[in-house]
């Protein structure tokens, strides 16, 4: 008796042409069915399922051994392909069917506690639990398959162009990124605390400054932040850095890049140089820094209209009053589609964003009315909606406030409504670079200025002498590229002139013992001869996320955590026992 039956072909693979061939399958029994002296199984493997007939022809033993299967048993099945009866045109080997002539059950299955199909609706954290019957389904096994290609795309492009892969340390001190830490403790030194990577960003500049002239590698990142749906704790980064280079090499390189990945791993020519748009335009226009361009509904600034200027109404007043804005969307078609209550839910949901309330213009062939009828007679309200050029059935919604509520508020309803309204077509692929990012931004919470990216990225030329008398006006030599509205990846020139460091330092307000903490390996390193480099970082799970057109990177990851950062696998984190604290000097609070 064999142990094993040896594979001749893969389940999803026969097609007519194999009729007639003696075949070997191997695989899950995805679906039985008893029709009397015909038993009818699907065989699934990763490339899809078979469909296998035993009839009562073969010998009793393995007819019964046919009717033990169950879903989910392992098997072998040698037999004949032959014509099938009736074809289903659903599936890639609808043509065919095996007629069995023997079976191997290497193991059996309790009743599976998800149903495997791709077109589901099973509760995320079950099939996080039961991962491994999660990634049975074809799909998951198409997206897992889809993701090595997009690494192997990344590796061979890059290393035709030059590039030396180099693994970093995950074991390190912590770096600039600004998220939290996840932190490990240190048994050798008790007491003492390694910082799992949020980037490899020091050390790949370190390499730099060791000649390694241009990195890639792709690389585990942590960072303990807030989960959403493009983020995990734990992800993987395509990251690049390169030396002797400017911005245009660094963008030049990377759209090679892209180019190669749409069209070995789509089909798609991605026209190349792609758009750039600097991150003050992409602000006010879409009122985000990963603006969505393929559709419409641009902010529009009101702020400068006589009607708005000069008007009673005191939340407009007070806004522009206090350096505030107001501005405004104009949703073509939405003023039928949307009632006061969901426009009131709108209302309620940018209340996230610190807005305290919103306006609402609706037009139609004979009229316009807004929320604001007391302080705007029809005609103001047309020359508010003439900015728009708004037709006969359009709504505008409008927020004063400080900019950043304003930007986040609008840009935030331009995305949602323009996906409520189906006008967000995944197969569509739109790519921008924004670049000229603030240097800094202010933290409130600090009361200081902190990077908008991290200290070592370059301010713009133009804008280092006023590096310390206006740090709020000075912009950085950094690139985002962004892909259907969601940030894919991001880079900047870095500092190399230590003069310059310790200026940017100083604006940051970091004294000399916090540079020496967090990087002073880093500042001693530059002082032995740094040469002009810069780098970029792609959000590898995002970059397949996007191109799959899913919704979620945890699609595209194999093992990824849930929402409270668990992994429902192995149900980490979880206690450790005493001896082990004891070994590493730590002690649980009570
Ligand atoms: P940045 O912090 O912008 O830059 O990260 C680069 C890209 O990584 C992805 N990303 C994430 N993906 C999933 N889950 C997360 N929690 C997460 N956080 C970030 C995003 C992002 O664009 N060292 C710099 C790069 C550089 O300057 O070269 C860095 O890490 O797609």
């Amino acid at each position: 008796m064999e142990s094993i039956f040896k594979r001749t072909h893969m389940c999803g693979l026969l097609r007519a042409g194999d009729i007639g061939k003696e075949v070997c399958l191997n695989g899950w029994i995805a679906k039985r069915r008893d029709l009397g002296g015909l038993i009818f199984c699907d065989v699934r493997d990763k490339t899809g399922i078979s469909q296998v007939v035993f009839d009562d022809k073969i010998p009793k033993e393995l007819f019964d051994k046919a009717n033990s299967l169950r879903s989910e048993y392992v098997v072998g099945v040698k037999g004949e392909v032959r014509q099938r009866q009736s074809a289903n045109p659903d599936i890639a080997t609808g043509d065919v069917e095996i007629f069995a002539s023997d079976l191997i059950i290497y193991s059996r299955s309790e009743t599976p506690p998800i149903y495997i199909k791709d077109d589901d609706n099973v509760d995320m954290n079950l099939r996080l639990k039961y991962r491994y019957l999660d990634l049975r389904k074809k799909k998951m096994q198409d997206n897992l398959a889809f993701r090595g290609k997009v690494c192997k795309i990344a590796r061979d492009y890059f290393y035709e162009n030059g590039f030396t892969e180099v693994e970093t340390p995950d074991l390190i001190a912590p770096t600039p990124e600004g998220s939290r830490d996840y932190i490990v403790p240190s048994r050798v030194e008790p007491g003492s605390f390694y910082a799992l990577p949020q980037s490899p960003q020091l050390y790949k500049q370190m390499l730099m400054v060791g000649g390694t002239d241009r990195y890639i590698q792709i690389a585990r990142c942590f960072r303990d932040e807030d989960l959403r749906a493009d983020r995990q704790p734990e992800f993987t980064q395509i990251d690049m850095e390169m030396s002797f280079i400017d911005e245009d090499d660094i963008i030049a390189v990377n759209e090679g890049f892209l180019k190669k990945l749409f069209k070995e791993a789509m089909g798609i020519d991605l026209k190349t140089p792609l758009p750039r748009m600097t991150w003050d335009e992409a602000m006010t226009r879409y009122g985000s820094d990963k603006p969505d361009t393929r559709f419409g509904f641009e902010l529009h600034d009101l702020g400068q209209l006589d009607v708005i200027k000069n008007t009673e109404f005191k939340v407009f007043a007070d806004a522009l009053a206090s350096g505030g804005d107001v501005r405004g969307i104009c949703i073509t078609g939405g003023a039928g589609k949307y009632s006061r209550k969901q426009i009131d839910k709108m209302t309620e949901h940018i209340r996230s964003f610190g807005a305290k309330g919103m306006v609402w213009i609706k037009t139609s062939a004979d009229d316009i009315s807004s929320s604001v009828n007391k302080f705007f007679d029809k005609d103001a309200l047309k020359k508010i909606a003439a900015e728009f050029d708004a037709g006969n059935d359009d709504l505008i919604l409008i927020v004063a406030d400080k900019p950043k509520v304003v930007f986040d508020s609008l840009g935030y309803l331009r995305r949602a409504i323009a996906d409520e309204m189906g006008m967000l077509d995944p197969k569509q692929f739109n790519l921008l670079w924004v670049v000229d990012f603030p240097l800094f931004e202010y933290s409130e919470e600090e009361g200081r200025y902190v990077a908008e990216h991290h200290p070592f990225t370059h301010p713009k030329d133009e804008d280092i002498p006023m590096l310390e008398e206006h740090p709020e006006k000075c912009h950085a030599r950094a690139y985002d590229i962004v892909m259907n509205g969601v940030e894919a990846g991001g880079g900047s020139i870095r500092i190399h002139d230590r003069e310059l460091q310790d200026r940017m330092f100083k604006v940051l307000g970091m004294d000399e013992e916090t540079i020496q903490s967090k990087f002073g390996f880093l500042v001693e390193a530059f002082k032995y001869g740094a040469p002009p480099h810069g780098g970029l970082a792609y959000g590898l799970d995002r970059l397949v996320m996007l191109l799959l057109g899913e919704e979620t990177i945890r699609d595209v990851i194999a093992f990824p955590k849930n929402q409270s950062a668990q992994c429902m696998v192995s149900g980490a984190p979880g206690p450790t026992d005493a001896d082990q604290l004891d070994e590493l000097g730590l002690e649980l609070k009570k």
